[in-house]
């Protein structure tokens, strides 16, 4: 299958924790059948295990003395995402990979699968995914509900909180990988330690603009051993996803809650105005103009705080009126909106049966749809020119 594409290392990752039954029968068969298959590259094996107690790491040796692109690398046992971290870094720094693969020993993921991952990357891509989840790809039909819903949801998951619908099996334990990317990845800083390191790594790997392939694999139901993954592993997933989820959108978040309890201001300063005896009209000014300060300060305090050396260049007191404007400019945008909808839409509306203000019903979707982003791209690009900050 010699095809003249560039000669990789690709050293196949096994993770084993008592797999002495598996290991025996998936050596030979990667060794026999599959690396044959696969002549256009030099391919290894290192297994790291977690000095398994049956005696997984005895077979492996066995193993070494006949076939010399098998490595063996032995440590405690501090869960899955260790074992990675451990045989990633080896296969980087003592190994000389240009690609790894994860893969299971227990046969839930079939070596066959393999060329067909390595002919994606040779095709192109940089981070190649067994995918269970496109056309061609299955879970176990053996899987009980309970485990087809969580995997069926913490994909669903994954993709909504990082709006990413072009991966479609973001849990897969089959990968193949450029360590070009790989060496990227901070694999010294990882929230877990378990099978949620997966979904850190893909984050990261996402983030790097990756070329990213999903082929589609039948995931098998194990026949030999036991599954190491615990209820309190899946949710780990859940966290690290929602983690990264909110640290990518953290600027996002934080003009939220800015815009938010700016809104709770204003109606408290009308109220208490009001109560002071002044005209309601004047009210209403002073409780606008105290929201437009809190979201200018607290914005500047907190959501754009890193754009400090940039704000040294400017005179806050310039920024504030120019703030003071894109409030202004916001608030003609709700009226604009309102007398257009009065306009033609009439001065009431029925909404699932109940009469509304047509201003009530349409100012909740424009500052959903329209205010919020439009306030938050003139905030980045004009008030705080977040665009200028050097990475
Ligand atoms: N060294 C080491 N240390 N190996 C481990 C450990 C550990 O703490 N935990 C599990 N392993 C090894 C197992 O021996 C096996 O070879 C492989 O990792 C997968 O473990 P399983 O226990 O069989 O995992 P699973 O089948 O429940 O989960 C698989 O499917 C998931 C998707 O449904 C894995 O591929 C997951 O990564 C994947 O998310
Ligand atoms: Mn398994």
């Amino acid at each position: 299958m010699d095809n003249g594409k560039f000669c990789m290392k690709i050293v196949i990752i096994i993770p084993t924790y008592n797999e002495k039954s598996n290991i025996e029968k998936m050596i030979p068969v990667l060794e026999k059948d599959i690396f044959p298959k696969i002549s256009n590259h030099s391919m290894a094996i290192l297994i790291v295990d977690d000095n398994s107690p049956d005696g997984t790491a005895e077979v492996v040796k066995e193993y070494m003395k006949k076939w010399l692109n098998i490595h063996l690398l032995s440590g405690k046992k501090n869960g899955l995402g260790a074992a990675y971290v451990r045989g990633m870094k080896f296969a980087m720094d003592k190994m000389d990979a240009d690609a790894v693969m994860e893969f299971d020993s227990d046969f839930q993921h079939n070596p066959q699968d393999i060329p067909r991952l390595v002919k994606a990357m040779d095709e192109g891509a940089d981070y190649v995914i067994g995918s269970r989840y496109i056309n061609g790809g299955s879970i176990p039909k053996e899987w009980g509900a309970d485990r087809k819903f969580l995997s069926v949801f913490g994909n669903l998951f994954t993709r909504v909180v990082w709006l990413n619908f072009k991966i479609h099996d973001m849990t897969s334990g089959f990968k193949l990988t450029k360590t070009i990317f790989l060496k990227k990845v901070d694999l010294d800083h990882m929230l877990a330690q378990n099978f949620a390191y997966k979904m850190q790594i893909i984050h990261d790997i996402i983030k790097l603009k990756a070329k990213i392939q999903e082929v589609p694999i039948v995931f098998y139901e194990r026949t030999q051993g036991k599954s190491k993954i615990s209820l309190q592993d899946q949710f780990k997933s859940f966290y690290v996803v929602t983690r990264l989820g909110i640290y990518d959108r953290k600027r996002f978040l934080q003009f939220l809650i800015v815009g938010g309890t700016g809104f709770v201001l204003q109606f408290i300063t009308v109220y208490v105005v009001i109560i002071f005896g002044i005209k309601q009209f004047i009210a209403a000014m002073i409780g606008g103009e105290i929201a437009i300060l809190w979201n200018f300060f607290a914005n500047n305090m907190w959501t754009f705080k890193d754009t400090r050396s940039l704000q040294q260049q400017g005179r806050i007191w310039q920024r504030l009126v120019k703030f003071n404007f894109v409030s202004l400019a916001s608030i003609g945008v709700q009226g604009l909106v309102v007398y257009l909808a009065v306009k033609f839409l009439g001065e009431k509306l029925k909404f699932f049966g109940l009469i509304v203000h047509t201003s009530i019903a349409i100012l909740f979707p424009t500052i959903i749809l329209l205010v919020i982003p439009m306030n938050y791209v003139i905030y980045n690009r004009f008030i705080w020119k977040t665009h200028q900050l050097k990475k």
